[in-house]
C-alpha cells in the first residue's frame, strides 16, 4: 500500500477510535453488563461489544472487500492472511476496565498479504495514541517517535503477564529478575506502548492475534522484534507466547530458554 493510502487509513482510524473512545467514556459509569468467557478472569462487557460492532461496521462500510479478525465475534472467520486483513481489539485489558475504569486500550491494525501496514493503540483514559507503520513512521499523538534503541535487558523495566511470571512459564521469572524490574500492567496494548516509548525494554505474554497485531506493526517500524519465545516468527492467525524487545535483550532472553 502506498504511503498516501496509509495516511488516509490513519485519518479514518483516528476518527473512528476517537468517536468510540468518547462513547466509552460517556457510558462507562452506567451499570455495565459483564459476562465471563473462558473463565472467571476473562470478561466481556456491553461496551466491548458495542465498540467492536461500531469499529467493524465502519471498516466494512469503507472497505467492503477487506477481512476483519476481531475479538468479540463481529468480524469474519479468517483463514488466510492473503489480501487486506484488519484486527480489532475494542477494549484491551477488559478486567482493568471493569475493576479500575482505567488502564485499558483500544487497538486497530491493518496487514496486507501478511505484511504490517498500519497499527494504532489508544490508551483510552490517558488519551495517548501511538499509531503509524513502516511507510509513515510511528507517532505519539502528533509527535514523530524515535526508535527506542537496543538497551540491554539489565538496563530496562520488563513487562510480563501475571500468571506467566507467577508460574515461571518460559523462564519469565529469570527474565524479569535479570531486568531492572518487572511490571504487570494487565493490558497488552499499554505494555506495547511502554516498550515503543522506551519505558520498558520488553514485554512477554500469551496473546491472541488481536492483542499483538497493532503492537507488532508499530514495534517493527521502530526496529524492535516481535517473536515467539524461541525467537521464531509469530503467526497472525494463532494465539501463543509473544515477546517484544530489541535484538540485544532478545539474545539474553534466548540464553534463559536454552539453560
Ligand atoms: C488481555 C490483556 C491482558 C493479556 C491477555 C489479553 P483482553 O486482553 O491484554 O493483559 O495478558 O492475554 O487477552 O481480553 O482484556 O482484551
Ligand atoms: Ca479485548
Ligand atoms: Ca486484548
Amino acid at each position: 500500500m502506498e504511503e498516501k493510502a496509509v495516511r488516509a487509513v490513519n485519518a479514518l482510524a483516528l476518527k473512528w477510535m476517537n468517536e468510540a473512545a468518547t462513547n466509552i467514556k460517556q457510558h462507562m459509569n452506567e451499570q455495565l453488563n459483564i459476562q465471563t468467557k473462558s473463565g472467571r478472569t476473562d470478561l466481556v462487557t456491553n461496551l466491548d461489544k458495542e465498540t467492536e460492532r461500531f469499529l467493524v461496521s465502519q471498516i466494512q462500510a469503507t472497505f467492503p472487500t477487506d477481512q476483519i479478525i476481531s475479538e468479540e465475534g463481529f468480524g469474519d472467520q479468517v483463514t488466510s492472511m492473503t489480501g487486506r486483513v484488519w484486527f480489532v481489539d475494542p477494549i484491551d485489558g477488559t478486567i482493568n476496565f471493569v475493576k479500575q475504569r482505567d488502564n485499558f486500550a483500544m487497538m486497530l491494525a491493518l496487514y496486507e498479504d501478511g505484511k504490517p501496514v498500519y497499527g494504532n493503540i489508544l490508551a483510552v483514559m490517558a488519551n495517548r495514541f501511538i499509531f503509524g507503520g513502516p511507510q509513515m513512521g510511528v507517532y505519539l499523538n502528533e509527535h514523530l517517535l524515535a526508535a527506542p534503541g537496543a538497551q540491554p535487558l539489565a538496563k530496562g523495566l520488563f513487562g510480563v503477564n501475571g500468571p506467566m511470571f507467577a508460574k515461571n512459564i518460559d523462564h519469565v521469572q529469570e527474565i524479569g529478575l535479570a531486568s531492572s524490574g518487572t511490571r504487570i500492567l494487565g493490558s497488552a496494548g499499554i505494555e506495547f506502548q511502554q516498550v515503543l516509548l522506551g519505558n520498558e525494554v520488553g514485554y512477554i505474554s500469551h496473546l491472541a492475534p488481536w492483542d499483538m497485531a497493532a503492537g507488532r506493526v508499530l514495534a517493527e517500524s521502530l526496529n524492535l522484534l516481535v517473536t515467539r519465545i524461541d525467537g521464531s516468527p509469530v503467526d497472525m492467525l494463532k494465539s501463543g507466547t509473544v515477546l517484544v524487545t530489541n535484538k540485544n535483550a532478545l539474545q539474553t532472553i534466548e540464553e534463559f530458554q536454552n539453560n
